[in-house]
């Protein structure tokens, strides 16, 4: 398991870096390269650990997916070439699809398997394996999936992986779906409608508010007949010929893992670091807004388009700041930044109170409790919410800690950005879970003047 160690950061951050490309947008390019008709290119695919277990499982079903970049070093990103099965060309695959620690990848694949007439199992590691799965096997029941995962242990009527998914009859389709999510999720919303490509009927859905949209925009990009208004989103495949071209996609950077390098560098004195080519798609920037807010210093610097998704360089730097109340719609666009926005509330003055965001407490660790646990260990004075945390900023150096990162990326990156404000080194343990997501973080924060350490597996 590998540890790094991070030490406090005595001169400013500065560089300008890149970012691995946007793992949400990833794994829908193999997802719908997989399923479209011909070759699709896929290039900066950034080979976070997430995304190679979609492009596994694709495999398994029949997708052919090679590397085709000309001499691609370890860690770095590559260049897919997909040749796909058409939409209705995908086999069985022989053995359990295994997950690994991907939420997104056993939530839209249940979508796409929900619909098979082959029978397929979706496994995963010890954390997805804790993760309910109700919230897309319940509506996928109700349009006539066959869908069957293990009991919940303490909540009554959900299900955990592994699922077993399918077969459909023969000669049976899924029907319409009408359904009103209670969460905004996109994972939820992306596997009803793959699965809504089908459906003989109409999907139409709606979420209390907008969760990120790259589903609907690749949808949309490859023709298919989905009208998204506002929080409703409907596909109505019929008179569709099912058919989906192939397509070349360059994945822009992930603005979830900008947000680290952007919060270190609003966290270091003098700091001034620029990120390039990240996603800046609005459902994807709560935590610059966030930022922004609570003063830090940041300019984003539209950059045009790439894959119908907008890409700007983001530049960050040191100011004073302040502690706010974040909640509401905010939070779906920065679910997966609110960690990280906990390092800001840690070094702003004054009180932040984080709200509307229980879907935390089922993410790759229960990040209310586990975030709660590392702003303690570095001397921040914090509560629990059931739906947040309430955080006092704490002006003084924090206090070097040792961190478990319970096998959760994001709290591992966390921790990592505040260990740069801590009195001493800090230890972070269980840091090989980062390369689901950002597997050159480390090279990157060296890269900006960060000294941090790794140890390597054991
Ligand atoms: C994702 C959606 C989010 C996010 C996850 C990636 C996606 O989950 O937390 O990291 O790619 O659709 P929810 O949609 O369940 O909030």
């Amino acid at each position: 398991m590998t540890t790094i160690v991070v030490h406090p950061q005595e001169k400013p951050l500065v560089g300008s870096v890149p970012v691995p490309s946007d793992k949400s947008i990833g794994h829908r390019a193999l997802l719908f390269a997989s399923l479209c008709e011909g070759t699709s290119n896929i290039k900066a695919f950034s080979y976070g650990e997430d995304n190679v277990s979609t492009a596994n499982a694709m495999r398994a079903m029949g997708a052919v997916i090679e590397d085709v970049s000309p001499a691609r070093k370890e860690g770095q990103p590559g260049e897919l070439r997909v040749t796909g099965t058409g939409l209705y060309g995908l086999k069985a695959p022989a053995a359990p699809l295994d997950c690994g620690n991907s939420g997104t990848t056993m939530r839209l694949l249940t979508g796409i398997l929900s619909a098979q007439t082959f029978a397929s199992t979706l496994i995963g590691d010890a954390s997805l394996s804790r993760r309910p799965m109700m919230r897309v096997v319940g509506p996928l029941r109700s349009r006539g999936a066959k869908i069957e995962g293990k009991p919940h242990p303490t909540k009554a009527g959900d299900i955990l992986p592994p699922l077993q998914v399918g077969p459909l009859p023969d000669g049976t389709y899924l029907s319409a779906l009408e359904y009103e999510s209670p969460v905004a999720s996109a994972q939820i919303k992306s596997a009803l409608l793959l699965s809504g490509l089908f459906a003989h009927g109409t999907t139409y859905l709606k979420e209390p508010t907008l969760s990120r949209d790259h589903t609907e925009r690749m949808m949309h990009a490859l023709g298919v007949p989905l009208r998204a208004v506002g929080t409703v989103v409907e596909l109505d495949p019929a008179g569709w010929n099912g058919v989906m071209p192939a397509f070349e996609i360059e994945i822009p950077g992930d603005a979830s893992a900008a947000a680290f390098l952007v919060v270190a560098a609003q966290l270091v004195d003098g700091s001034r670091v620029t990120v390039r080519g990240v996603g800046t798609n609005p459902t994807r920037t709560g935590l610059f807004e966030i930022a922004r807010l609570m003063g830090g210093g940041l300019e984003i610097v539209p950059q045009g388009e790439q894959a119908g998704e907008p890409i700007a360089e983001i530049n960050a730097w040191r100011q004073p700041l302040r502690g706010m109340l974040v909640g509401g719609e905010v939070v779906p666009r920065a679910i997966d930044e609110i960690p990280i926005a906990c390092a800001l509330a840690a070094r702003a003055i004054g009180t932040t109170t984080i709200r509307d965001a229980e879907e935390l407490r089922v993410k790759e660790s229960d990040r209310i409790a586990t975030m709660a646990t590392v702003l303690r260990a570095f001397g921040v004075t914090c509560e629990e919410l059931p739906d947040g945390l309430v955080i006092e900023g704490r002006e003084s150096p924090l206090a070097p800690a040792t961190i478990d990162s319970r096998g959760d990326h994001r709290i591992a990156m966390t921790a990592a950005v505040l260990a740069l404000c801590a009195s001493g080194p800090t230890t972070i343990t269980d840091c090989d879970c980062i390369a689901t997501s950002f597997p050159r973080f480390v090279g990157t924060l060296r890269a900006l003047g960060a000294r941090v350490d790794v140890s390597p597996s054991s």
